[in-house]
């Protein structure tokens, strides 16, 4: 039975990536801040639920070892903020201490998390899966704004690109993915498509995924997005 841990899997992309995996078969270690509060994620048979902020670095170092020696077949980082409302993002106004508290969540802590999981994944000859966004992309940015989450997402996209560059000889693949515009609390009720389409997209991108193709940067559907 395959082993896929996914992070921020109480509500949203995260949940149902645990929901999927689960009915797939797959053994499935689904973390979140609040277990006690998380009734969705832990009425799903067979999850495992760990308790983890990955914004507490020390939390993430524990979990590593407390994890990090099983064989880990895919690791979904899916944890993210979008950080702050418009003023805390806009020019003129831009929030210091929200943005590093972006970074921490969206860019460091991926970074950490791969390197406390890096020995359980290279056992499995494992995958490494970062929700990243479009809006990370310098090439596709032609409005501006946002900018502690995109600024985020842009140098998560850099720490995937190492990790595939670092992790090739250890036989793990790493993947970024744009999931789309989803309906989540995150991506708010117009978003276009649903939990449901953006995950079974995203499995089946990953599933396609190996060490000669690692690094790359995929939307759900398996378009490539530029950088
Ligand atoms: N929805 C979209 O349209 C969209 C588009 C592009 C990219 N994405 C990316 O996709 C991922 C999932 O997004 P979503 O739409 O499902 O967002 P969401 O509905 O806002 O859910 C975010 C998840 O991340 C968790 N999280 C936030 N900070 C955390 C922390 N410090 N430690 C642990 N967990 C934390 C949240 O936990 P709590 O409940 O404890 O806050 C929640 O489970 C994110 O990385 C996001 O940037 C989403």
């Amino acid at each position: 039975m395959p082993t896929v841990i996914v992070t921020g899997a109480n509500r949203g992309l995260g949940l149902e990536f645990a929901k999927q995996y689960a009915a797939a078969g797959w053994r499935v270690i689904a973390t979140c801040r609040d277990p006690a509060g998380a009734g969705a994620l832990t009425g799903i048979d067979g999850v495992e639920v760990a308790a983890l902020d990955v914004g507490d670095l020390d939390a993430v170092a524990a979990f590593g070892a407390r994890y990090g020696a099983e064989a880990i077949d895919l690791f979904v980082n899916n944890a993210g903020t979008y950080g702050g409302d418009r003023a805390a993002q806009a020019f003129g106004s831009t929030d210091a201490g929200a943005w590093l508290d972006t970074f921490r969540i969206n860019t460091i802590a991926p970074m950490k998390l791969a390197e406390a999981l890096a020995g359980g994944l290279e056992k499995a000859k494992g995958k490494i899966a970062i929700l990243t966004s479009k809006v990370g992309s310098v090439a596709d940015n032609t409005s501006g704004g946002a900018t502690l989450y995109r600024t985020s997402k842009a140098a998560v996209n850099m720490v995937g690109k190492n990790l595939a560059i670092e992790l090739a000889p250890r036989g793990i693949a790493v993947v970024l993915l744009h999931p789309g515009w989803v309906k989540t609390d995150m991506g708010g009720p117009n978003a276009l498509i649903t939990t449901e389409d953006s995950v079974s997209g995203m499995r089946r991108v990953i599933d396609g995924v190996s060490v000669h193709t690692s690094g790359r940067f995929y939307d759900y559907s398996g378009k490539e997005i530029p950088w």
